[in-house]
């Protein structure tokens, strides 16, 4: 051991990555920079919403462009050219959220506190947050006043979650240690599905180990909406073969065609059969904040778990996701793990650390975003955003149904439309691989019934009567360039 230990100078390389003044400079015209991004978006400057390129050539752009590039607002300059312009209002693709630019801020400042919570210390203020929120916004969703839950990034996670609380919940009733000695040795279990659910609650069944078999598909009406009496026959057909239910999963609403199971009766069938109920609120539990279309939602309150994603229709950037249960007791279910470096009693409920109740351990200040947007706007912002995005996909159903030459899948029950072209020999993969190329927004497709379909996720509520017009005139001069081949 040398007896004067000496520290080297810092790097002019590190002093220069923490040097204020660059920081201060750099931030102020990063501000303008984005608000101009923002603004064109918003005034549907780009040819289009939607880049286009195939991955190959993407791929070979970077690989071409990256070694040359000598700052990061470089990075970010090519970055914005080549990627997806969701503030434009002709963006009608994925459920993702548009978010409220005022996250960009909030995001910022979060990443430069950096407070990954995982025990308390390490996240002091956002971890009391998280409890705050997750008791308010769990009872705007109608659950009870102890309810609670935990935040996390996304809802294929927070799904395997609440499924691995459902688990516990039936490990612990049954006197059985599945978590500590694993499910090889346990009698078979099922999962109550629709057939129209996400597929991340079928790779959740198979991550906890059950197996495909686990999973039991039950069949949904012409609108998507899950039948009880069809859930009533799978789960006698469960009995029957010996498989212990271990939950019954409710879609409100599912990602395909924005349906929403009757969750009143599904609540009141698990709580006779005495079966968990998880509510996939992953896209629509938002109704529950407007006054017009919460009744969608009715029976959510009946809930043992709800899962909600704030950056699909909350207008949170991704990833955050909330993981409600009934009593904020039962987020405590899903593990329990010795981490002496993190916390000494594993088996304690201290709320504040949150990690003892995630998936992840270091995660990012996801409640510091909720409340911006509380103290910013109040919770009715989401409301407002829901009748908007529910009212352009009325207003787009009502075009597509005004003109004969085009099919609706169903009437939206929220802000999805699903529909084709009438003409049977029309592809609508072809139709949609024109419309990319030439159009000017962006639309996806999904397939049921058969038939391909386009479809619309109206989440910009910036989205005007115009647009709605545009798309459906555009894709119809894509029309004959997608006639199938005969023969
Ligand atoms: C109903 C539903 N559940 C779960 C998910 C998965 O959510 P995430 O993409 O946040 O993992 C989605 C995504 O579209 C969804 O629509």
């Amino acid at each position: 051991m040398p007896s004067n230990p000496i520290l080297p100078p810092l790097t002019p390389a590190l002093a220069r990555a923490y040097d204020v003044e660059t920081f201060r400079r750099d931030g102020h015209a990063m501000v303008d920079a984005l608000a101009h991004v923002l603004d064109e978006a918003q005034r549907r400057q780009a040819p289009s919403s939607y880049p286009g390129h195939l991955p190959q050539d993407e791929r070979k752009h970077w690989e071409n462009v990256l070694p040359s590039m000598q700052s990061w607002q470089d990075v970010l300059t090519e970055t914005t050219l080549r990627s997806n312009l969701l503030h434009d209002p002709r963006y009608m693709g994925h459920q993702v959220a548009v978010p409220f630019p005022m996250q960009a801020w909030v995001g910022a400042w979060t990443d430069l506190l950096n407070n990954g919570q995982a025990i308390f210390e390490m996240g002091p203020s956002n971890a009391a947050l998280e409890e705050v929120l997750m008791n308010e916004l769990g009872q705007r969703l109608g659950l009870p006043a102890d309810c609670g839950g935990i935040l996390c990034h996304g809802g294929t996670l927070g799904n395997l979650v609440a499924l691995l609380a459902a688990q516990q919940h039936l490990s612990q009733r049954r006197g059985e240690h599945w978590w500590s000695e694993g499910v090889a040795g346990a009698p078979p279990v099922a999962v109550l599905v629709s057939e129209q659910a996400h597929y991340c609650v079928d790779r959740a069944v198979r991550l906890l180990g059950w197996g495909q078999q686990a999973v039991v598909k039950v069949a949904t009406d012409e609108n998507h909406r899950m039948l009880i009496h069809d859930l009533d026959r799978r789960a006698k057909e469960c009995e029957a073969d010996g498989r212990i239910l271990l939950a019954v999963v409710g879609s409100a609403c599912t990602t395909s065609s924005g349906a929403f199971d009757p969750l009143d009766a599904l609540g009141k069938w698990a709580s006779s059969q005495r079966v968990w109920f998880h509510v996939d609120g992953a896209h629509g539990a938002p109704a529950a904040f407007s006054a017009k279309h919460a009744h969608l939602i009715r029976g959510i309150q009946l809930a043992d778990s709800v899962v909600m994603d704030f950056h699909k229709l909350c207008g949170l950037p991704a990833l955050c996701t909330g993981v409600f249960y009934r009593s904020q007791e039962w987020s405590f279910l899903p593990f329990v793990q010795q981490a002496e470096y993190l916390w000494a009693a594993p088996e304690g409920h201290d709320w504040w650390d949150t990690g003892k109740r995630t998936f992840e351990c270091t995660k990012r200040m996801l409640s510091t975003r909720l409340a911006a947007v509380r103290a910013a706007y109040s919770w009715e912002l989401w409301g407002e955003l829901v009748d908007r995005l529910w009212a352009l996909a009325q207003a787009f159903a009502g075009l597509v149904d005004d003109r004969p030459n085009w099919e609706l899948a169903m009437q939206p029950q929220a802000n999805i439309v699903c529909f084709r072209p009438a003409d049977p020999h029309i592809s609508v993969s072809e139709l949609r691989k024109a419309y990319l190329n030439g159009g000017s927004g962006y639309v996806v497709a999904t397939q049921f019934r058969g038939k391909e379909w386009l479809r619309c996720t109206f989440m910009n509520p910036l989205t005007e009567m115009a647009d709605l017009e545009q798309l459906l005139n555009e894709l119809e001069r894509f029309v004959s360039s997608a006639l199938k081949k005969e023969g």
